[in-house]
């Protein structure tokens, strides 16, 4: 493991003004996405879709560090045959990999999952390292309801995590750390605070007992909030100080940053929340974005399949990473999505 060369691309993954996009969605979850704009999931669209992103050099440049590919991305050549991670490299940005295999039914604990994906992982790694990986992403996922999360679901899940960030270093890839506490259900903001204390808890002494470097990873937490159906909904700006208050209890300083997810959150509301806590500082972190479908909505929806919407669906991709990104600076404010629309 080279330490400082993992530490030199965790940094630069956090870089300020920029921030990730996760463009790794299985095929089960682009096939979703793509049937909500009319557009058939097949090979071909998949590529001409991710390849507009990738072409999108300006914002590539100026505001994505990274992005986050599936398996077939990074395997996969653009309309004129240059590979799709080398039009990321070329744009200035850093190609990674989602190398987990799905959440999976946890057993004894209905309703629960475990994320699947340690047998092999080692010699995967090697390969998408060859590919030209430089980084990594597994994300567990933990479910918030009645009875719901159990200690072994959380147990479980991080222990899978710090065992795959284990062998990430040990293949000089950079781990991103993605322990999910889902926004489904209807629970009080005060109730996600304290299942994401628990979780980042556990997950940080997994690392510790798995001898994870904390020097080259990135954190990707979701923002502590109510339930997307809890009627107690509140302001950004306390979604905004109880994540930092949850952060600074559970991260020691030693990681370089917390890239967060967008998890269900509207566009504007994940830049916004975003945005807020970048106001706040006083951390010892890079605060910034690791989003998939807070950057990816409004450029699917002016796509919609056609090769003719291609620069629209560019325009609205470079506009949401060019407000994420003065999020990461805390210069974003409202009156600059207007001007766009
Ligand atoms: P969202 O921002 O859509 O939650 O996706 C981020 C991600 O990579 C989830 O694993």
């Amino acid at each position: 493991m080279d330490l400082a060369e993992l530490n030199k691309v965790a940094t630069a993954m956090v870089t300020p003004g920029k921030g990730i996009l996760a463009a790794d969605e299985s095929g089960g979850t682009i096939k979703k996405r793509f049937a909500a704009i009319g557009v058939e999931s097949t090979e071909t669209n998949r590529r001409d879709y991710r390849e507009l992103l990738f072409r999108s050099a300006k914002a590539m440049h100026d505001r994505i560090s990274g992005v986050i590919l599936f398996d077939e991305t990074i395997r996969q050549k653009s309309e004129d045959g240059t590979p799709l991670v080398k039009l990321i490299e070329q744009a200035g940005s850093i190609p990674g990999i989602k190398v987990d295999k799905g959440a999976k039914p946890l057993a004894f604990a209905p309703g629960e999952t475990v994320t699947e994906g340690l047998d092999g992982l080692r010699e995967r790694l090697v390969e998408y390292r060859d590919l030209g990986a430089k980084f990594c992403k597994w994300r567990a996922v933990i479910d918030i309801g009645p009875g719901i999360p159990s200690y072994d679901a959380i147990n479980s899940n991080a222990h899978a995590l710090a065992r795959y960030a284990a062998l990430c270093q040990e293949e000089n890839l950079v781990p991103i750390v993605e322990p999910e506490v889902l926004m489904d259900g209807d629970h009080t903001i005060g109730r996600c605070e304290e299942v994401t204390e628990f979780v980042l808890k556990t997950v940080f002494q997994e690392l510790y007992y798995a001898r994870v470097k904390l020097e080259g990873m990135v954190l990707k937490p979701n923002m502590v909030l109510p339930g997307a159906k809890s009627p107690a909904q509140v302001p950004d700006d306390e979604i905004a100080r109880t994540t930092l208050r949850v952060l600074k209890a559970c991260v020691p300083s030693a990681v370089p940053g917390i890239a967060f997810l967008s998890g269900g959150q509207s566009d504007v509301e994940a830049t916004a929340r975003l945005d807020a806590m970048n106001r706040l500082g006083g951390v010892p972190w890079h605060l910034t974005f690791s989003y998939g479908r807070a950057l990816q909505h409004a450029p699917q929806v002016a796509w919609a399949g056609k090769p003719e919407n291609e620069p629209a669906a560019q325009t609205a991709f470079s506009h949401r990473a060019e407000m994420n990104g003065l999020a990461t600076l805390g210069k974003w404010t409202p009156d600059l999505e207007k001007k766009a629309a």
